[in-house]
C-alpha cells in the first residue's frame, strides 16, 4: 500500500476503495460509469466532500474516454454531460464541493462548444477540467495544512514566532530566550473523517494535524468514534495509526469529559473540524456531532476551527438555515454492517453482513450533518488563508473570494 489514497485515476481508469469495508480490508472497485458513480456515492463507499466531487466528475469523464462518441455534435455531447452532471448532484445533497465543480464544469464545456465545431473538443476540455479539480485538491489540502498549523501556533503560543523552527519570548531586560520546542505543543481534537480518504490527499482538517505532527507541533491527536457511521473510529483512527501519528480514541459522548481535563496530553487546545458546506455567513455543515462540540469547546474554552477548501464555500446560500440536512436510512442507526460474523462456521467480514445494535422497531431519526452557527466558529482555514469574522460578527469571505463574491 503505497500512502492512503481513495482513488486512483489514470485516464480512462478510475478506481474507488470501498471505505465500507475499511478497517477489515483495503480493496478499490473500478468505476466505469456515472451511474456506478452515483452508487458508490450513495452508499458512502466513497464519502467526504471534496471525494465525493471527484469521484463524481471523473466517473464522467472515464465514460467519456471509453464510450463511443463518434457521431456526437458539439450540442449533444453538451447535452449529454449536463445531463449525467445533474443527474450525479442528486448523489447527497449537503456536500457543496459537487455542486461547485457542476458549475464550474458546465462553464467549461459552454466555453468549449463556443470556440470549436468539433464534440472532441468538448469532451476533452470536460476532461482535463475533471482532472485538475483532481490535481488541484492536493495542492489545496497542503496549503490548508500549513495556514492551520500557522493558526494554531500564533493561538497557542504568546510569544513572538520568528521562524519555523525558533521560537522565542522577551525577557524584561529585552534579552530573547528560545523557548523549548515541546512549550508550543498542543494536543487537539477532530470529528468524523477529513483526512487523505475524504480528499485527494493528505485531508483537510486532518491534514492540519498532520503537518502539526510533521512539523513536530503536536502532542496528541483524539478522533471521535463518530456515530452512527463511524468514520472516526473506522477511517480516521486507521490514518491515525497508518501515519503514526499519535493519537486516541473516544466515543462522541466523551467530548465534554476530555475537554474538562487540563494536563499533559489530555489539554486540548484546538478542535479542528471539516465542512461539507459553509454558508455565505460563516455556519458551517458538517458531520453530525460537529455543533454539540462546537457548543462544549465554547464552554471550556477551547479554539474551534472549520478546515474548509473554499469548493466547500456555497456564497449563494444566506446562512445555515437554508442548507438542505441529508437524512439517512434507519438501519444505519440500528445496525452495524460490514461487521466479522460467522456464517456457516467461516468468517465473514462482508460489508453486506450486519448486526442488530438496537431494538429493531425503535422509531430513529438519523440526520447525516447538523450546522455550527459562525458564532461558535474562531477562524475558517482555507488554502488562501484563515478567515476570521467580521466587525460584524459573522465571517466575511470577499477577501479570499473576490470573484464569486
Ligand atoms: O457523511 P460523510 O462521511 O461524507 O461526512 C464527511 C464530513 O462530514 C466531513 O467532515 C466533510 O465532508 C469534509 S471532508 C474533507
Amino acid at each position: 500500500m503505497d500512502g492512503l489514497q481513495a482513488v486512483r485515476y489514470t485516464r480512462g481508469r478510475l478506481l474507488v476503495l470501498d471505505q465500507l469495508r475499511l478497517p477489515h480490508e483495503y480493496e478499490y472497485d473500478e468505476v466505469q460509469t456515472s451511474e456506478e458513480a452515483f452508487d458508490a456515492i450513495r452508499s458512502m463507499r466513497v464519502r467526504g466532500a471534496p471525494a465525493i466531487a471527484i469521484v463524481a466528475t471523473l466517473a464522467l469523464a472515464v465514460e467519456l474516454v471509453n464510450q463511443d462518441f463518434s457521431s456526437a455534435t458539439v450540442v449533444s455531447q453538451q447535452d449529454y454531460i449536463n445531463q449525467k452532471l445533474d443527474y450525479l448532484k442528486g448523489s447527497r445533497p449537503t456536500a457543496v464541493d459537487l455542486t461547485n465543480a457542476i458549475s464550474l464544469l458546465k462553464q467549461v464545456i459552454a466555453h468549449a462548444g463556443q470556440s470549436s465545431n468539433e464534440a472532441a473538443t468538448v469532451r476533452e476540455a470536460y476532461i482535463k477540467a475533471a482532472e485538475k479539480i483532481l490535481q488541484d485538491d492536493l495542492t489545496t489540502n497542503l496549503a490548508i495544512g500549513r495556514y492551520g498549523a500557522e493558526y494554531l501556533r500564533r493561538q497557542q503560543s504568546p510569544f513572538d514566532i520568528v521562524d519555523e523552527v525558533g521560537c522565542f519570548t522577551t525577557s524584561s531586560s529585552g534579552e530573547q530566550i528560545a523557548l523549548e520546542k515541546d512549550d508550543r505543543k498542543m494536543s487537539v481534537l477532530t470529528h468524523c473523517n477529513t483526512g487523505a480518504l475524504a480528499t485527494s490527499g493528505h485531508g483537510t482538517a486532518l491534514g492540519i494535524i498532520r503537518t502539526l505532527h510533521n512539523m513536530d507541533y503536536l502532542e496528541h491527536a483524539f478522533c471521535t468514534e463518530t456515530r452512527p457511521y463511524n468514520q472516526g473510529s473506522r477511517l480516521t483512527a486507521f490514518e491515525l495509526v497508518y501515519e503514526n501519528i499519535p493519537a486516541t480514541l473516544i466515543t462522541d459522548s466523551m467530548a465534554g469529559a476530555l475537554f474538562a481535563q487540563r494536563k499533559e496530553e489530555k489539554n486540548i487546545s484546538a478542535v479542528i473540524v471539516g465542512a461539507d458546506r459553509v454558508a455565505r455567513n460563516g455556519d458551517t455543515a458538517n458531520k453530525i456531532g460537529t455543533y454539540g462540540l462546537a457548543v462544549l469547546a465554547n464552554y471550556h474554552g477551547i479554539k474551534f476551527i472549520v478546515a474548509a477548501p473554499t469548493t466547500s464555500i456555497d456564497l449563494e446560500t444566506a446562512s445555515g438555515k437554508d442548507i438542505q440536512i441529508e437524512f439517512r436510512a434507519r438501519h444505519e442507526l440500528t445496525q452495524i454492517s460490514g461487521a466479522v460474523v460467522e456464517v456457516d462456521g467461516m468468517v465473514n467480514t462482508s460489508k453486506k453482513a450486519r448486526v442488530a445494535i438496537a431494538e429493531q422497531k425503535i422509531d430513529v431519526w438519523n440526520p447525516a450533518f447538523d450546522v455550527t452557527p459562525y458564532r461558535l466558529i474562531d477562524a475558517i482555514i482555507t488554502e488562501k488563508g484563515e478567515v476570521v469574522r467580521s466587525k460584524t460578527g459573522t465571517f466575511d469571505f470577499q477577501a479570499i473570494m473576490p470573484e464569486r463574491w
